[in-house]
């Protein structure tokens, strides 16, 4: 296996570079889970040949267009259609029905990868009328994610799954409506990302924008510190609105997270959470 011969990078080589990241490429991966960005790292050092951090770092250094790669080769942007059938069944069923009053519903999706979870909402506020009202921001660290999101075309390898997912949410609807298979691609309906805008934002370093009644920030939590989790966590729940639902990955927890106070659980299985009034 790949991973088994993956060099070794110590605390100390990883101390130094995140330094680097931080000073030369404004970068903050301090507060990331060590374990796997070595392994991410070591995967980058094997797969460009690298001998050890210091040939990366100079390559950082040298060839500035490389770090655009290296961001999306250094991130996990592994997500899929309606992932986790039964989180999006419980946001349709218990979260969203307080805002159908509402002339406007802002959504924001932080650490949206290539763009399913922002298709999956899209779908979602189709099927149940509330698309039209609804204006959506989508965010991630990796530029050449937001880059595929903005295509909304995946590889035609995907239909099985995708197709199996939406159907566990929407048994009676058909996938069909929303997307057909082009040139080796799984094509959705580019209407689905016409009230999305698609935008580089770090969540760790930058500050929030706006307020939102609907928050989606799914496995990308696991990959922070507990510190890290409850500093992010805080940030989403001030850009809240009182009554407004936060949603993570379903392999996630808040119990690192001071804000969890001000949430109330939706569907604490589902990790729903709505905040309190
Ligand atoms: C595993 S994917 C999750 C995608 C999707 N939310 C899902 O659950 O299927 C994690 C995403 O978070 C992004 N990410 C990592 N660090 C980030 C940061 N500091 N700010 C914003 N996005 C970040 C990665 O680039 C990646 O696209």
């Amino acid at each position: 296996m790949l991973t088994e011969f993956l060099p070794d990078i110590s605390d100390a080589e990883l101390e130094q570079f995140m330094q680097i990241m931080l000073t030369q490429h404004g970068y903050d991966f301090r507060g990331y889970a060590p374990a796997s960005l070595k392994r991410r790292l070591g995967l980058v050092i094997k797969k460009y040949g690298f001998t050890s951090l210091i040939p990366l770092n100079q390559r950082l250094l040298t060839q500035p267009e490389y770090l655009r790669y290296f961001i999306n080769e250094i991130t996990v942007s592994t997500t899929e259609l309606f992932r986790d059938p039964a989180a999006w069944v419980a946001l349709r069923v218990q979260a969203l029905p307080p805002f159908f009053a509402l002339p406007e519903i802002r959504i924001w999706h932080v650490g949206a990868s290539t763009g399913e979870e922002v298709i999956s909402m899209a779908i979602l506020l189709q099927e149940i009328g509330l698309y039209s009202r609804a204006r959506i921001f989508a965010t991630d660290i990796d530029d050449i994610s937001i880059e595929k999101a903005k295509s909304a075309q995946y590889p035609a390898r995907s239909r099985n799954l995708y197709k199996q997912n939406f159907q566990a949410v929407f048994p009676t609807s058909s996938f069909e409506k929303y997307a057909h298979e082009e040139g080796g691609h799984l094509v959705f309906d580019p209407s689905l990302l016409k009230n999305t805008r698609f935008l580089k934002h770090n969540i760790v370093t930058e500050a929030a924008f706006g307020e939102f009644e609907v928050i989606l920030c799914r496995n990308l939590l696991i990959y922070f510190t507990p510190p890290l989790q409850d500093q992010v966590v805080t940030k989403l729940v001030d850009s809240l609105v009182p009554g407004g639902i936060l949603m993570i990955g379903t392999k996630e927890s808040l119990f690192w997270c001071s804000a969890a106070k001000r949430l109330i659980a939706v569907n604490d299985s589902e990790r729903i959470y709505r905040k309190q009034k």
